[in-house]
């Protein structure tokens, strides 16, 4: 007989109850062959003696397993594992618990493109990043507060259910008022979609604009996740150079006399990596280049609240009469990236379309948040902790690009950025970013992936490094750790 006393363990306190305990092992039994189709189980009152459990506990355990079609109770006979379990012709595959977590057993497209290198670092580690916010500044006090506060309101049960695909109504028109009053658009909420963040406005944009070998304009060193989105449309990407001026957009013009453009990717404010911002005439060149050629302009203000010595330059977006510019940011770089709430800003008809097409990778945003950034907006709280944020980042950056100079100005070149939240900063041609990352690494120093900067291998030899989510003494310690791998590397060229 099946050695039913030694097959279980059953712990009392253990909060599943002992007969869903029993329950589950018997299907795991059954489940390996251990006890194969059409064997007979012993009666409840057997095993209850058997197992010294109460008769119930085994009588429950039978009505589960009944319930859940694992054994067929034949009558005046007893109780049977069920003759006809499909599930018992993958038992060889279920055994291979490892190949089956890992390996799926059907075919699906595998994109080399979508790789992304990952570091493993320790608590203790300083690790770059290309420039994003502390979140130890989140208001999540403020944030949380109105959370509550809404969740017990009457009204806000309507937001529970299945909505628009393009996002809470009110946050609509108050986030039109707020963009015309402070970037000087002149949009309705008919103009605006609400996403999760601005990648997913990149990808809906891509999505509507490119097919396969249709050409994108994009800086010679461009936001990496952009050319991804584009290139995973199968779209062609013509580089133009990139100066202090930004987008060479001569070369734009070259390009459309001699072919079709799609679509033109800029981050005019702060042009990614590089900080620099896109000059006024530039601009204005673009959009009558747009105008002329019919082309999109995707403009990404990824940190358009960060400027530390002027007044922010207003968007391409608010001198677009022409309808040519899809204007693109998000709440994840000022509040917190956690908060996925972003907007697409476009003519309406390709808002509905992008409406639309969001629906089949996400159903609708987060409504409740989206009421949240309402009050947020509305409150003045987004603006006050705008004004505290700008002051804290502004100071790091000082202190960063002061210690870099005096520090490490032998080795990196860098010129001061004007805002955003990180410094593009140029190692000696002497150096690798290669050699560096490897010494640094001894120094609990993580450089990250240098390469995606330099996708084209122009040999620019420069990263982005954030100094925005490190506070002074983290300012220090990364300062002094890449003071230390620079000067092992002197000291190993020197060998
Ligand atoms: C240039 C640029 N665009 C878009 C994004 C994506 O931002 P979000 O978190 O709003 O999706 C980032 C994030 O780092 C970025 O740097």
């Amino acid at each position: 007989m099946f050695p039913y006393k030694t097959s279980f363990i059953l712990q009392r306190n253990q909060g599943s109850p002992l007969y869903l305990q029993l329950a589950n092992q018997f299907i795991e039994l059954i489940k390996s062959h251990k006890l194969p189709p059409k064997t007979k189980l012993p009666s409840s009152r057997k095993l209850s003696e058997l197992l010294e459990v109460h008769r119930k506990t085994v009588v429950a355990c039978y009505e589960e397993l009944l319930l859940q079609g694992w054994i067929e109770s034949v009558p005046k006979k007893g109780t049977y594992i069920k003759a006809t379990l499909p599930i018992l012709q993958q038992q060889e595959f279920l055994e291979e618990e490892d190949v089956q977590s890992t390996c799926a057993n059907f075919s699906f497209e595998k994109r080399a493109i979508l790789e992304r290198k990952t570091y493993e670092t320790e608590e203790d580690w300083v690790v770059l990043d290309d420039g994003i916010s502390d979140v130890r500044l989140t208001p999540l006090e403020d944030i949380a507060r109105t959370y509550r506060r809404l969740s017990t309101k009457r009204s806000t049960i309507n937001a529970l259910t299945y909505g628009s695909t393009m996002g809470n109504y009110k946050l609509r028109s108050v986030l039109a008022d707020y963009l015309n009053e402070t970037r000087g658009l002149q949009c309705c909420e008919q103009n605006i979609l609400i996403t999760r963040g601005s990648q997913m406005g990149l990808f809906l944009s891509s999505k509507l604009l490119l097919q396969e070998d249709d050409i994108v304009v994009v800086g010679e060193t461009n936001y990496i996740a952009a050319d991804v989105s584009f290139l995973e449309r199968k779209a062609q990407l013509i580089r133009v150079p990139v100066d202090e001026n930004g987008l060479d957009t001569c070369k734009i013009e070259e390009l459309c006399k001699k072919q079709t453009i799609k679509a033109v990717f800029v981050t005019s404010h702060h042009h990614h990596p590089t900080t620099v911002t896109l000059s006024a005439e530039r601009r204005i060149h673009l959009l009558n280049l747009a105008k002329e050629y019919q082309f999109a302009i995707i403009e990404d203000d990824y940190d358009y609240d960060f400027n530390y010595n002027h007044a922010p330059i207003l968007p391409l977006a608010s001198h677009d009469t022409h309808g040519n510019v899809i204007y693109i940011g998000s709440f994840c770089k000022t509040v917190a990236p956690v908060f996925r709430i972003g907007y697409l800003i476009a003519p309406k008809e390709f808002v509905d379309e992008a409406a639309k097409a969001r629906r089949y990778i996400d159903r609708q945003g987060d409504a409740l948040l989206e009421l949240v950034f309402v009050d947020f907006l509305k409150s003045g709280d987004l603006d006050r902790h705008i004004k505290k944020i700008l002051k804290e980042y502004q100071s790091r950056r000082d202190l960063f690009c002061q210690l870099l100079k005096e520090e490490l100005g032998t080795y990196f070149e860098f010129e001061i950025p004007k805002g955003g939240m990180a410094v593009w900063t140029k190692l000696n041609q002497k150096y690798s970013w290669d050699e560096v990352s490897q010494i640094a690494r001894k120094h609990k120093l993580e450089i990250g992936d240098w390469q995606r900067y330099d996708y084209e291998n122009i040999g620019h030899n420069a990263i982005r490094i954030g100094f925005a989510s490190m506070n002074e003494i983290e300012i220090q310690r990364l300062i002094k750790r890449l003071k230390t791998t620079m000067q092992e590397l002197d000291i190993n060229e020197h060998n």
